[in-house]
């Protein structure tokens, strides 16, 4: 069956195809997910759908700032290589009116069903509900004249109406599942919901809350792991620790056991799921056996980035797909295997570093970097990203402390955040502890994703660098390194430079 476009979305869309050959593209990834116009945030509604990766996300064209978000669209056979299908759902009702917020997808007798969060506020009055949406083709959408599925009648006591969104969906057994994010007084929380036909749903149980854990939760994810069940939010606020949760918001996560019979999770500690500067809201999806699939948002709430303080036409991007598994009580995450494919003529170094060095042919702006480095005899080691005259990214390891830092203050153009974040977006700490680093770097323009080890640690970042592209290295001691070097395969361009 065909449905007609939204009005909403045929106006976005024009807007879209009139405006995309404007951006400028000089922070723009090359093989990472960027709107094609205006504003991005959080993925939302990830799926395998008729043989491609569906991957939608929240999106303001108008705006290079979230003004009124709605859901746009991008299909991949690959993960790497995206074609943007424009805006999927745009606000046109009085639930949505100011707001198609954060959601996910399920498929259902080969039917594409969206959930999404509806968000009002005018009038002195701010309320969220959940609401349906399907299409048969994967592009054209229609919005179920039923909606809201969930509204606040439905809510137990004390939940606020007004944070509560970013529905979740999975099946078990012959039982649709919704998860919630919202908070009540003292407390974050998800709730969660059970139908059998998408269409009616009831409000099953608390399924987790937690004190001091944050002011209000966004974006609850659920994969099955085996024996063990990922959950993985996002709380607004979540308390700093030393060396972890410096973001204003985190991303955190816990393994546990879903309790079906009752409707709960009981679940571990909340562990920091990316140490970089820029990680947040990411959807995740089962894959394969026992694994997870994961894309991020590589940005945060509050704060002034550059492609949108510099007039560039569009903000936001997202990580690069991610596969996580469990090990030991831990996650691990490695990029999706498709990406080793669009890394082309090996660069491969050996040496024995003392002080500092570059090395010929190991730099670049676009380029996957492995590091291997032999700490034994060492008691720091660093590497420069971007490096040109006074910009760079420093990641460097303390040995002696188990403290890896990431610092961006000579970054090139500043992303500044306010006092709610510690060092206002600039650096963050990690505790990690080895005698051989080991690192898989990867650059593109605006942006470094760095995986330690086996994945048991990943740091993401913007970088408005300019174009800088040296690599220098340094320690102190003496460090036995290997780099191997690979180029990405071509330049995307994505509109004027
Ligand atoms: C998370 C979030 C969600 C919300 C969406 C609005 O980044 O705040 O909770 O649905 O973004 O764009």
């Amino acid at each position: 069956m065909q449905y007609t476009q939204s009005e909403e979305v045929e106006k976005a869309n024009a807007y879209i195809s009139a405006h995309k050959a404007e951006v400028n593209d000089l922070y723009r990834g090359n093989y990472h997910l960027n709107p094609e116009v205006g504003w991005m945030n959080d993925p939302n509604g990830f799926i395998y759908f008729k043989g491609r990766y569906h991957l939608f996300y929240q999106n303001d064209p108008f705006h290079t700032e979230n003004v009124l978000a709605g859901w746009s669209h991008a299909v991949s056979d690959d993960l790497i290589t995206w074609e943007h299908l424009g805006a999927a759902l745009r606000p046109d009702h009085d639930y949505d009116a100011d707001g198609c917020w954060s959601g996910s997808a399920v498929e259902k007798d080969g039917r594409l069903y969206l959930l999404y969060t509806g968000h009002y506020q005018r009038n002195g009055i701010r309320l969220e509900t959940q609401n349906l949406a399907w299409s048969d083709d994967g592009v054209v959408f229609h919005k179920y004249e039923g909606n809201p599925v969930i509204g606040p009648d439905m809510l137990p006591e004390g939940t606020s109406s007004e944070d509560f969104r970013d529905p979740y969906v999975w099946k078990n057994g012959n039982t649709y599942y919704m998860l919630v994010g919202t908070m009540e007084a003292g407390a974050a929380k998800v709730l969660l919901f059970r139908s059998e036909d998408l269409f009616h749903w009831e409000f099953f149980n608390t399924f987790l809350r937690r004190e001091g854990a944050g002011y209000c939760w966004e974006c609850p994810n659920l994969v099955p792991l085996g024996d063990t069940d990922l959950f993985v939010v996002s709380p607004v606020d979540y308390p700093h620790a030393e060396h972890a949760f410096h973001n204003y918001n985190s991303t955190v996560y816990a393994l546990g056991e879903v309790l079906y019979g009752s409707g709960k999770m009981s679940a571990g500690a909340f562990r920091e799921l990316d140490y970089g500067i820029d990680f947040y809201a990411p959807q995740l999806i089962p894959y394969g056996e026992n694994k997870a699939l994961m894309v991020g948002w590589m940005n945060m709430w509050g704060r002034s980035y550059p492609t949108s303080e510099l007039g560039h036409g569009w903000t936001g991007t997202m990580t690069l797909p991610r596969i996580l598994t469990v090990r030991d009580g831990a996650v691990y995450q490695r990029p999706v295997e498709a990406i080793d494919s669009y890394f082309v003529s090996p660069v491969k170094v050996s040496d024995v570093l003392t002080g500092s060095k570059t090395f010929q042919n190991i730099g670049g702006g676009c380029i996957r970097l492995k590091v291997k480095a032999d700490l034994k005899n060492a008691s720091r080691f660093s590497v420069n990203l971007f490096e040109k005259g006074d910009v760079r990214l420093t990641l460097s390891y303390d040995k002696a402390a188990g403290i890896v830092t990431l610092d961006r203050s000579h970054g090139g153009v500043d992303v500044r955040s306010d006092a709610r974040e510690i060092s206002r977006a600039r650096l963050r700490t990690a505790p990690y502890s080895t005698q051989t680093l080991e690192l898989d770097i990867f650059l593109d323009r605006g942006s470094a994703e760095i995986f330690f080890g086996e994945g048991e640690l990943v740091m993401s970042s913007l970088v408005f660098n300019g174009g800088a592209e040296g690599i220098s290295f340094s320690c102190e001691g003496s460090v036995p390194i290997e780099l191997e070097q690979r180029t990405f395969v071509k330049e995307v361009r994505h509109g004027k430079s």
